[in-house]
């Protein structure tokens, strides 16, 4: 299975986020083989958008998570109030969280341990070297690190658990030109993140999901997700305009149809 995210970021009121969720069903309808469809709104849209997605097979999830579960915590969102508003999936250490407020891999850890201990959701740990890291030859190094920080919270990941890790190099996101890795730089990193994390979590295979993210859009999707390394993507901007996130939708199904002809 191929696993599509919506990463609306902060773009989309209720109204819009609604329009947008129902767009996105629409050129679901009638498919029979299809990826897996997570959309990740505001805080704000997350109930009106779940009116929308209820009775079908999208599923939400939050853009970021609390540390604990309740409190005098002014502005933080727990894991249980984000499965109150029927979420599955929490996006957790985005790289615009580490830049913009100061979020370490050790907080990193302390939200993931919060979701998994307190509930049933589903993390995304997003992971990715800058453009410097990346220039001086340090992506390894550094993804090495940020897993390991975040990871280390853990004692091992529950059995019947998921956790996503999304391989999101900085310098590949949300970028005019489209720039991304060579698709053979992108399944050795995929490959190095799933040995580290399965060796740090002891869990089985089918627990982990890596997945890239960083200028996904329909053109490029088709040749990320037919690695059998890639699990999914992380989509940002293409995600905001329908018929973009319909190309990498109808992407993903044309691979999924190629790998049951095999
Ligand atoms: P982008 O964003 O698709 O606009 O590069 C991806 C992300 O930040 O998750």
């Amino acid at each position: 299975m191929k696993t599509v995210i919506a990463n609306w970021k902060m773009n989309l009121g209720i109204r819009e986020s609604v329009a947008l969720a129902r767009g996105v069903l629409r050129r679901m309808r009638g498919k029979e083989l299809l990826p897996d469809v997570v959309l990740c709104p505001s805080f704000t849209a997350l109930s009106e958008v779940h009116k929308v997605t209820a009775r079908s097979r999208v599923m939400l999830g939050a853009q970021n998570c609390g540390t604990v579960r309740s409190g005098a915590f002014t502005g933080e969102v727990s894991a249980a109030m984000l499965e109150d508003v029927r979420c599955s999936y929490v996006i957790l250490g985005h790289s615009e969280r580490r830049k913009y407020f100061g979020e370490t891999d050790e907080l990193v850890g302390e939200r993931l341990k919060h979701v998994v201990e307190q509930s049933k959701l589903i993390p995304i740990v997003c992971v990715g070297e800058s453009k410097e890291d990346h220039d001086a030859g340090k992506s390894e190094e550094v993804i090495e690190s940020q897993l390991r920080g975040a990871l280390s919270s853990l004692r091992g990941l529950p059995r019947g658990r998921k956790l996503f890790i999304a391989y999101e190099p900085v310098w590949a996101i949300s970028t005019q030109e489209g720039i991304t890795p060579v698709v053979g730089d992108m399944v050795e990193m995929h490959a190095k993140i799933r040995q580290l994390a399965l060796a740090r979590l002891a869990c089985s295979e089918d627990q982990l999901q890596v997945i890239y993210g960083g200028s996904v859009n329909g053109e490029n999707a088709y040749q990320y997700l037919r690695e059998s390394e890639i699990d999914g993507v992380l989509v940002g901007g293409a995600s905001l305009r329908l018929a973009q996130f319909d190309d990498i939708l109808t992407s993903t199904v044309e691979v999924l149809e190629a790998q049951n002809a095999a």
